[in-house]
């Protein structure tokens, strides 16, 4: 099984502990991995459609691990009883999916005593949501695979509100990213300053609606160059 550095990190992030559900399990590559590696007993492998998880069954089978999972087709977290596994992994799917997963879920969710969470878009939508919905976020990490970032949040539920102080730049900074000084934290600001370069490039015209969303947008330039150079030079 040739594991994407990509899920590698989602392998490596998730703690030890007893039963792990994968949502959005797809090819079952993370529950597989997480078993082979020891760091789970059970896996639950869990998606919406019948052939991604056909497709995790019969990984599992090469690898040698079906006898530790189980395959469930349903919803998001609806294929789980509340309690029934530790923690979860929703990896790979857009960051507003994620939200909609989450918040449709609160009863199982506020169970676990984990979720590593890996969105393949729009990350600071769902940081938003856990900065404002009583998620702690533990750790955060950062990787590059070809071209494109991938953001991973570890978070718990926590009863205490989060700080709103890292809401940095319409959330779309990590806070650890940036205390912990990760080494790809300077290409990652740049890239999105690039990206919003190419957005402003394409508004053109002299309504209202155009300035507000320039000022928008070079406000937001502006903060992510100060970021870059007061933190990560
Ligand atoms: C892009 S794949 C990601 C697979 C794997 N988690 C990874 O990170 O490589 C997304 C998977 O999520 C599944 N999915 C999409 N919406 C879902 C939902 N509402 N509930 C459960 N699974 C869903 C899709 O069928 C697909 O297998």
């Amino acid at each position: 099984m040739d594991l994407s550095k990509r899920l590698q990190k989602v392998s490596e992030m998730v703690p030890m502990c007893h039963t792990v559900a994968d949502v959005g399990t797809d090819h079952g590559f993370a529950l597989i991995s997480l078993l082979k590696k020891g760091k789970i007993k059970k896996g639950i492998a869990s998606d919406n459609k019948a052939m991604p998880l056909e497709k995790a069954r019969r990984n599992a089978e090469e690898e040698g691990q079906s006898e530790f999972m189980s395959f469930r087709l349903g919803n998001g977290f609806e294929t789980l009883a509340p309690g029934e596994a530790n923690g979860a992994i929703l990896a790979g799917m857009g960051g507003i999916l994620m939200v909609e997963l989450l918040e449709s879920a609160r009863p199982v969710v506020d169970l676990f005593d984990f979720l590593l969470l890996q969105p393949a878009q729009n990350p600071e939508i769902l940081r938003r949501y856990l900065y404002q919905n009583n998620f702690e976020i533990m750790d955060e990490d950062l990787v590059q695979e070809e071209r494109r970032f991938y953001e991973y949040f570890l978070v718990r539920v926590s009863k205490k509100k989060m700080d709103p102080n890292p809401s940095i730049c319409d959330y779309s900074i990590g806070n650890i990213l940036l205390e912990k000084k990760h080494p790809l934290m300077k290409v990652y600001i740049e890239s999105k300053i690039q990206e919003l370069t190419v957005i402003s490039e394409k508004i053109h015209g002299t309504t209202e609606n155009a300035k507000i969303k320039m000022e928008r947008l070079n406000h937001k330039m502006t903060e992510l160059r100060r970021i870059r150079d007061e933190y990560l030079c």
